[in-house]
């Protein structure tokens, strides 16, 4: 193999920039030409690629977002899109490709591995934890590290004005990062997608919470079928009289972000992993990692099948906080 093609797409994530300093090096030291593509699938179709060298991914490894850039690519879901992409990398003469996302970066990935019979390699980074296949993706504790920062300053306010809060955090539709911020946060409950949320039971719990207690945090992923942080503060807030309600929409801050040890360690592994798999003859194959294992998975599956938090962490929850 003489040159493998990376890129990262979809929602950037703190540690992607680690995965692609690991890809890139470990290429070099393997006497293979890296061809780092910009703004995932868009710079495919564009032809806007470059041969990195060491010095282009040196220092990087600190930073969030990513150097490489990233896209949501309508233009890619079409043949004719996908066609130009081709193109380019025949022209350019690249042999393996390692992509570094979520689930569409990886959907992109398989089609155009079918179409242009090219191996392909999936990385997980995304900040949502929600592909298959692994138990933590790249971003997702630097991402849960901003979350309960910001959460344990909304306390000293809330506590400080006997106030309640429902913080909404990202995740699209998995309930990870509001399920393991709430642990880490204390907050007194949470809201996620994978569990029917009961708003009757909301106020009850947010009236127990608060007797004697001066806040209540209640965590809330952005996709809970009830609605956003404002809309479940607003459906509750007939049977709350005369609680001071507020709602915090945490938002994009917890894409960025230096990333955390582990998520450069994780990174570092993954990418070293991807390149030595691809020159050993692996394809179509999505990493991960179960406890200190680095594992693999057809990447068709980790696209079909869906990560589920354990739900047991609820009870945690529930047992842990103040009665
Ligand atoms: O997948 C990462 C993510 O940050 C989700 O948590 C969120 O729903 C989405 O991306 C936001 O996407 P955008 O930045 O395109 O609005």
């Amino acid at each position: 193999m003489k040159k493998i093609a990376l890129l990262t797409s979809g929602g950037d994530s703190p540690g992607m920039n680690a995965a692609v300093r690991a890809i890139v090096k470990s290429c070099l030291h393997q006497g293979i030409q890296p061809l780092g593509i910009y703004d995932g699938y868009q710079g495919m179709i564009e032809g806007r690629g470059e041969v990195l060298s060491y010095s282009d991914v040196d220092n990087i490894i600190q930073f969030g977002g990513t150097v490489l850039g990233s896209a949501r690519c309508e233009e890619f879901r079409t043949k004719e899109g996908r066609q130009k992409a081709i193109d380019y990398l025949k022209v350019e003469g690249v042999e393996g490709l390692i992509v570094i996302g979520g689930d569409g970066t990886y959907t992109g990935a398989t089609l155009l591995g079918k179409e242009m019979h090219i191996p392909i390699i999936g990385l997980p980074g995304t900040i949502d934890n929600d592909i298959f296949g692994t138990d933590y993706t790249i971003g997702f504790d630097t991402a849960l590290n901003t979350v309960i920062d910001a959460v344990d300053k909304i306390r000293d306010t809330a506590g400080s004005h006997h106030r309640v809060f429902f913080v909404e955090v990202m995740g699209r539709d998995a309930g990870f990062i509001a399920l393991y911020s709430a642990i880490a946060s204390g907050a007194e409950s949470v809201l996620i997608p994978e569990e029917k949320t009961d708003l009757v039971k909301l106020s009850d719990d947010i009236r127990n919470n608060f007797k004697g207690r001066r806040s209540t945090i209640i965590m809330v992923a952005e996709g809970d079928d009830e609605g956003h942080a404002l809309d479940i503060m607003n459906k509750v807030r007939p049977s709350l009289e005369g609680y001071d309600l507020r709602h915090v929409v945490l938002g994009h801050i917890q894409r960025g972000g230096s990333p955390s040890v582990h998520d450069r360690v994780l990174a570092t592994r993954l990418g070293n992993r991807a390149v030595q798999l691809l020159t050993e003859g692996t394809s179509n194959i999505a990493l991960g990692v179960r406890g200190q294992e680095i594992v693999t998975c057809p990447i068709e599956m980790a696209i079909k099948e869906h990560a589920t938090p354990d739900l047991n962490l609820l009870q945690l929850i529930e047992e842990v906080r103040t009665k």
